[in-house]
């Protein structure tokens, strides 16, 4: 590659004006984020920013449960009112549409619209048609998420992603909402991050429901993409004109030395983020390799299951924050050497914009049959502050760029990339980081709930107006 993303980095401080860091956020000329059909949006999740858990008879979700057990979540903190979006969604989507934003990328809370029976819950799909149809009305391109981790709590206390069943009560849900929303939705996607429902939530316990046993990860994994197979053909049905597909994060290992043993650690690192996922959406199999890495943990198939999983997909949708240098463990497996004297933020995860570029240019010889891609979720927390009614979030300027100078070479590399989502809208609940993380290009005051537009929302505003005018 001619251009290295990361060292396209100016230690950008406060003081800089704010003429020359506007200059600094506009891509350059021959871009092809310049072109006015990629997609440039902003994205939320049901959970991290709604609230009103107990409204209109929402059910309690996995998250409700596991966010009020102490010391699961910094400072205690849960989704019970997060931004108040479910009473505050006019306003945000004004802010949304105020700022020139071509794309939001939304997901559903199932226990808010489906009671245990399956039966529908009226107010709370009207929750969503409203503001489906207003996203419509100003000309957003819309792209729902049908899971982004809140799971009934009725499902889990029935095994969860460990039982087969839940992938089918999967389906009857996708029946349900691409049914009652059909055409205002262009964009279906199954699943956000199976990663980290599988290994998060069953492998080593940092999310929701908090189980810990690698065996359990790759069963709730398989069942999770059983999920999303068995949804693809139901939304295909339903809503013919929307495009279908899924949502994976990745992760970019690299080798601490370039001895074999930890070459061959940073390729188990991606085989366990990346190909533990992919391959089975792609190419009908799991890696092998991934049960040298957790050996006998062989999820239980069933006879036809990978055909199911890896029907095609129209889109894929593909997260991407950071890497990690890994090293041998000495048995079959890694550790991670975090390296000294890198740019981190404030997840302490390291600012390396040529990893997204590398995974996806890597995907695309790796996988013959790749489909076209949307990023659907980049960005970065920072502990922003409101001083005057402004927040300079100069690292975040400065990181969206170089990614997106990254999405820009994967693309002139020959990727089909066709939109970036910003993670986040707003800052949100980050999950198990409570309210302290803001990945937003919004912030917000969670004792008020006043919204304030960050200098990053501003500089791609500005991008976005710049490209509208362009003959
Ligand atoms: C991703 C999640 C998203 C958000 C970001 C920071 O893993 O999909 O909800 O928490 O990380």
């Amino acid at each position: 590659m001619a251009n290295d993303a990361s060292a396209v980095f100016d230690t950008l401080s406060p003081a800089v004006s704010r003429g020359s860091l506007a200059d600094s956020f506009t891509p350059p000329a021959d871009s092809t984020l310049w072109r006015k059909n990629f997609l440039l949006g902003a994205a939320t999740a049901s959970y991290q920013i709604e609230g009103a858990v107990n409204e209109d008879g929402r059910l309690p979700s996995i998250w409700d449960t596991f966010s009020a057990i102490p010391g699961k979540v910094l400072a205690g903190d849960t989704g019970a009112v997060a931004c108040d979006h479910y009473h505050r969604w006019e306003a945000d989507v004004e802010m949304l549409a105020s700022l020139g934003l071509e794309g939001y990328r939304l997901s559903i809370a199932w226990p808010r619209v489906m009671d245990a029976a399956g039966a529908p819950n009226r107010k709370g799909l009207d929750f969503y048609k409203r503001l489906l149809n207003r996203l419509k009305e100003k000309g957003i391109t819309t792209f729902v998420t049908l899971y982004h981790w809140d799971l009934p709590q009725h499902l889990e206390d029935r095994g969860g992603w460990l039982n087969r069943d839940t992938a089918y009560r999967f389906a009857d849900y996708a029946d349900l909402m691409s049914r009652e929303l059909a055409g205002t939705v262009d964009a279906w996607a199954t699943l956000n991050e199976p990663w980290c429902s599988a290994y998060l939530g069953y492998g080593n316990g940092h999310h929701a429901p908090g189980l810990a046993n690698d065996r359990f990860a790759t069963q709730a994994m398989h069942h999770l993409l059983l999920a999303h197979g068995l949804a693809m053909p139901v939304l295909r049905a339903n809503d013919p004109a929307s495009e279908k597909g899924i949502v994976a994060n990745i992760g970019r290992g690299t080798p601490n030395s370039d001895s074999a043993a930890d070459q061959r650690a940073a390729h188990l690192f991606e085989v366990q983020h990346n190909a533990w996922i992919l391959d089975p959406l792609l190419k009908g199999s799991y890696p092998q390799d991934l049960f040298e890495l957790w050996p006998g943990t062989e999820p239980l198939v069933l006879d036809g299951d990978m055909q199911t999983i890896s029907a095609r997909l129209d889109f894929l949708g593909i997260n991407y924050y950071f890497r990690t240098n890994v090293a041998s463990d000495g048995a079959h497996g890694f550790r991670d050497v975090p390296l000294e004297g890198v740019e981190r933020t404030q997840m302490g995860w390291e600012v390396y914009p040529d990893g997204l570029r590398d995974l996806l240019t890597g995907f695309k010889k790796t996988y013959h049959n790749l489909p076209p891609i949307y990023i659907t979720e980049n960005g970065m927390a920072s502990d922003d502050q409101v001083t005057d009614g402004h927040v300079e979030d100069t690292q975040r300027i400065s990181f969206l760029k170089r990614h997106l100078a990254a999405v820009d070479q994967a693309i002139k590399a020959g990727v089909d990339i066709r939109g970036y989502f910003l993670w986040s809208l707003m800052d949100n609940f980050e999950w198990a980081f409570g309210y302290e993380r803001r990945f937003g290009v919004v912030h917000v005051d969670y004792s008020t709930q006043k919204r304030t537009i960050k200098r990053s929302a501003e500089l791609v505003e500005k991008f976005l107006k710049e490209r509208k005018a362009r003959a």
